[in-house]
This record gives structure tokens, sequence and C-alpha cells, in this order.
């Protein structure tokens, strides 16, 4: 198994893994099991929004896959989401998720990114300890706000801050001070 960037001849790959994560209710965002145009449609869009894509792979199948990209808006630019991590249900404990987030926080590191978020579900708690060991850290948490048909989850916040020192920043925190401060 060996972790690489997205390419075109992993494209198919990932359809079944994103069918047999969302047909075992993986929390990652699909709710029912996706059709391989719809597959194909959230790859075309992910790409298209600049994210990177790093994918597990072996041999001809895609055991795992995770993206980051920046948030949009200017003054968040410099922090980047991670989004769509997982691993097939038959390879899991096998270390390729861990492998794939270990690659986004290495890629989003060398792009000058200063600060990683995530989301999770509250009862995910396999994944929450899969980024727990990688460093990253409980922020906050909405309480019962994802909606699995009628039944809510807690939100869980999570980041990892790649500064390594002031670098020139002047961090004002929650401050009254400097631009906007009211
Ligand atoms: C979460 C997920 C990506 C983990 O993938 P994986 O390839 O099995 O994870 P790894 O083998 O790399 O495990 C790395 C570490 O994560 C933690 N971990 C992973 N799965 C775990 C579980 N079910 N229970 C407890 N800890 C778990 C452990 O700390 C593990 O380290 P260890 O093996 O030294 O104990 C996978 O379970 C998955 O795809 N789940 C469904 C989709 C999902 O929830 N994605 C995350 C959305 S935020």
């Amino acid at each position: 198994m060996h972790v690489s960037w997205f390419g075109e001849q992993h494209r198919a790959g990932l359809v079944p893994l994103v069918q047999d994560v969302a047909g075992t209710r993986g929390a990652v965002g699909w709710l029912s099991v996706p059709a391989p145009e719809e597959v194909d449609a959230w790859l075309t869009g992910l790409l298209a929004s600049g994210a990177r894509l790093a994918v597990a792979v072996e041999g001809d199948r895609v055991l795992a896959c995770g993206a980051w990209r920046r948030h949009d808006a200017v003054v968040l630019n410099a922090v980047a989401q991670i989004k769509k991590v997982m691993t097939h249900p038959d390879a899991r404990g096998r270390g390729a998720g861990r492998a794939v987030v270990q690659a986004l926080v290495d890629d989003a590191r060398a792009d000058g990114v200063e600060v990683l978020t995530l989301d999770c579900r509250g009862n995910n708690h396999g994944a929450q300890r899969l980024y727990a060991a990688l460093g990253f850290v409980v922020t906050g948490r909405r309480p019962d706000v994802l909606a699995v048909g009628d039944e809510r989850f807690d939100q869980v916040l999570m980041h990892l801050d790649l500064r390594t020192g002031p670098a020139g920043l002047c961090r004002h925190g929650s401050r009254n001070e400097g631009p906007g401060a009211t």
C-alpha cells in the first residue's frame, strides 16, 4: 500500500470505495449509496474547487482517500479544511487512514497552510482518535446539529495548528485591538 495524489487512473477505484463506505453508514456525508455518476460528479467538483486529493493504493485498488482545501473567504485563506477521509471497510486497521491524513498534513504544511481544520460526527470516536494521534485537538462542539434522519449528533470541531513560531505575524487573539476592534 502506498499513498499518492489523485490521478485519472484512480477515478474508477474511488467509486467502490465511496459506495462501500456509504453502504456501511460511514460518516462521510452520504446518507445512501451514491450512484457511480454521483461519485463522479462529487469528484469533479472537488478537484475543480482546488482540493488536493490523496489516495492510498494497493495494486489497482483504492483503499482509502482524503482531501484538503483552503477556505474561500479571504480572511480564512491561510486555513484549510480536511474532508472526505475514508478507508474501505475491509481495509481498516492497516494504517491507510493514518497514512492519508499524514500526507494531507505534510502537503498542506508545505503549501504554507497555517491551520488545518476538520469536523467529525460526535459518535465517530475512531476517527477522532486517528486525528488526535496526529496532533489534532478538539476546539469546539456544536451539540446535536448533524442530522441522520431523525437522529442528531454533535459536530466535533478539531484543528491542527501548523505554525511553528511568530513568523512576522501579529497575533491579537480576541483582545480588543487591531482592525475591526469594537
Ligand atoms: C476513520 C477511518 C478513516 C480510519 O481508517 P483506518 O484506515 O482504519 O485507520 P488506521 O488503520 O490508519 O488507524 C490509525 C489510528 O486511528 C485510530 N482508529 C482508527 N479506527 C479506529 C476505531 N474503529 N476505533 C478506535 N480507534 C481507531 C487508532 O488510533 C489507530 O491507530 P492504532 O492502529 O495505532 O490504534 C475509517 O474507520 C473510516 O473510513 N470510517 C468511515 C468514514 C469516516 O468516519 N471517516 C472520517 C470522517 S471525519
